[in-house]
């Protein structure tokens, strides 16, 4: 053969591989509303920037007529490029070629990209779509699940590592998305669960739809597995490009610099009433939030679950930040079970990779009664001291309203490492708010006076005089500094470009032990 007809051979060979699962298999994944590996990994990268990695991998299973079994591609399209015009890593499985279903050479082909973008510092994006173990393969197909969970440990706070669900994930498939950073979902073509609805039915008796199960809805609303959903396929791709251009391409690196035309001295007049001249009264601690980032672009993670606290990107002066608020309109703002892990995870991924936190506080406690308490609030709330605690990236925090008791420390005080703490001179910091403290600390002199309403109604103003303001915090040094609100933007910019060159160390250990 000479180098013409070898040529000619690749092409054929390649162009066979690149149908995947033939035209039926394409035409049925279109029709269920889904795009196929390769599509996704189009809309994914920029423009002709793709570079396929294994095309030529093949399966070496004999069983179950698997020899004369055809399988493109090993059911995984695998490579790199540039998304935002940053390298990036990708796999994306092949539900045309047997279901997508994952065996020991598909593990190979994952595990090798994994292992590249490790090596060389950038992000992976995992597109699964994939009927799990491939079933003839057996203990084969176990193993490379296993390689893969091993990959994803070891890369965990080294290189972001973002899965999109883009299909069917069931049994332990769905326990690389867990290891990774961020999941994304497809409304409605996309679920996730340990055991389906036929098992669940057989166990338990318990009648329940895949979708019911598992589904974008459930996993963004009540469970919290997934942080993000596309309502449909294009939109879930725009969702990984808009996380990745707020992330670094790895630990060692800075989020990458997005020039803002916005002014860096703007005072937002709008904030200095921006609060209900009740204090029990909701707001809408988002919109503040849109005040003071760059061109009023927040990007929330998580926003359907636990919204009594908010999390995610935002820029100043063109520097991503790592936001964490708490939502007066949801239960008042309190901190309960839910908020407790959402807030923790992303106070680590932010620690991780960099990522200054700006802390927005306006919490009234943490959230009392018999469910949370057996639930483990404890536990749980523990996990925001240890992840504010542990975070060693500039932490500036900024008190709006109430900051109470244990959730006025969990919402990274002073003592848990925050470099510099702002109060709006509307803060009330305290152990707990007037109304609580004066029933316990004047019970008396209430009970016993003659107009017990009046007199109780006076003792909490006292309080409220006396103690929830900004001035017996910032007398002690716990407050930097009592602002004017509309100059809030400025002096964040301010506090985080003094804040750049931060240094903490902590001490050696094989890794802390934080409550679970
Ligand atoms: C081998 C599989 C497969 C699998 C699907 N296929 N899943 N082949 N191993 N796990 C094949 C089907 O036989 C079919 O082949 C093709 O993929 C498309 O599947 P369909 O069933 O026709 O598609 P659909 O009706 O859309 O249903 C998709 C599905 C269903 C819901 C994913 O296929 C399914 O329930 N699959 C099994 C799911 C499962 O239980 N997996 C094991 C999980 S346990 P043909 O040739 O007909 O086109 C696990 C352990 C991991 O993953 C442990 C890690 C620790």
């Amino acid at each position: 053969m000479g180098i013409e007809q070898k040529i000619e051979e690749l092409r054929a060979r390649r162009e066979a591989i690149e149908k995947g699962g033939g035209d039926q298999k394409i035409e049925k994944q279109h029709a269920a509303g889904k795009f196929t590996a390769r599509e996704r990994l189009q809309m994914l990268f920029d423009e002709g920037s793709f570079v396929e990695l294994d095309a030529f991998v093949e399966h070496r299973s004999t069983d179950f007529n698997m020899a004369n079994t055809k399988a493109p591609g090993e059911g995984v399209v695998t490579g790199y490029g540039t998304v935002n015009g940053q390298l990036v890593y990708a796999y994306a499985q092949d539900f045309t070629v047997i279901g997508g279903s994952l065996g020991e050479m598909h593990a190979k082909k994952i595990c090798k990209v994994l292992d590249l973008a490790m090596k060389t510092g950038a992000p992976i994006v995992g597109i699964n779509d994939s009927g799990g173990a491939r079933i003839q393969e057996g203990v084969d197909a176990l193993s490379g699940y296993g390689s893969i969970f091993y990959r994803n440990t070891m890369a965990s706070g080294v290189i972001p590592q973002i899965t999109v669900i883009m299909g069917p994930c069931a049994g332990g498939a769905v326990y690389s998305p867990a290891l990774t950073d961020f999941i994304i979902m497809v409304d409605k073509t996309s679920q996730m669960f340990i055991t389906g609805p036929q098992v669940i039915k057989a166990v338990t008796g318990e009648d329940v739809t895949a979708e019911e199960l598992g589904g974008a809805i459930t996993h963004n609303t009540k469970s919290g597995v997934a942080h993000l959903v596309g309502s449909d396929e294009k939109s879930a791709i725009a969702l990984v490009k808009k996380l990745l251009s707020y992330l670094p391409p790895n630990n060692l690196e800075e989020a990458p610099y997005y020039s803002t035309d916005d002014d860096l001295n703007r005072i937002e007049e709008s904030l200095n009433d921006i609060l209900p001249d009740n204090s029990n009264k909701p707001y809408d601690m988002k919109e503040i939030i849109t005040k003071i980032v760059d061109n009023g672009d927040f990007f929330e993670i998580q926003p359907f679950f636990a919204q009594n606290i908010i999390v995610g990107f935002g820029r100043l002066n063109g520097r991503t930040v790592g936001i964490v608020a708490n939502q007066p309109k949801v239960f008042a703002g309190s901190l309960d079970i839910n908020a407790s892990d959402k807030a923790a995870r992303f106070i680590r991924v932010c620690d991780a990779f960099n990522i200054p936190l700006l802390n927005l506080v306006d919490v009234p406690g943490f959230l009392p009664g018999t469910d949370q308490e057996y639930g483990g609030i404890i536990r749980h709330g523990a996990k925001m001291l240890y992840a504010y605690s542990e975070a060693s990236v500039p932490k500036v925090t900024m008190i709006i309203r109430k900051a109470y008791g244990g959730a006025y420390i969990a919402m990274c005080s002073k003592e848990l490492g925050a470099d510099v703490v702002y109060a709006w001179p509307t803060a009330e910091i305290a152990v707990m708010g007037p109304e609580g403290a004066a029933n316990i600390v004047f019970r008396k002199e209430i009970e016993e006076s003659e107009d017990p309403v009046a007199t109780r109604q006076q003792k909490i103003e006292e309080y409220r005089s006396e103690f929830a303001n900004p001035y017996r915090a910032a007398a002690r040094g716990y407050v930097d500094d009592v602002i004017v609100p509309a100059e809030s933007r400025p002096r964040l910019i301010a506090a985080f470009e003094m804040l750049t060159g931060k240094r903490e160390s902590r001490p050696p250990k094989k890794h802390g032990n934080m409550p679970l």
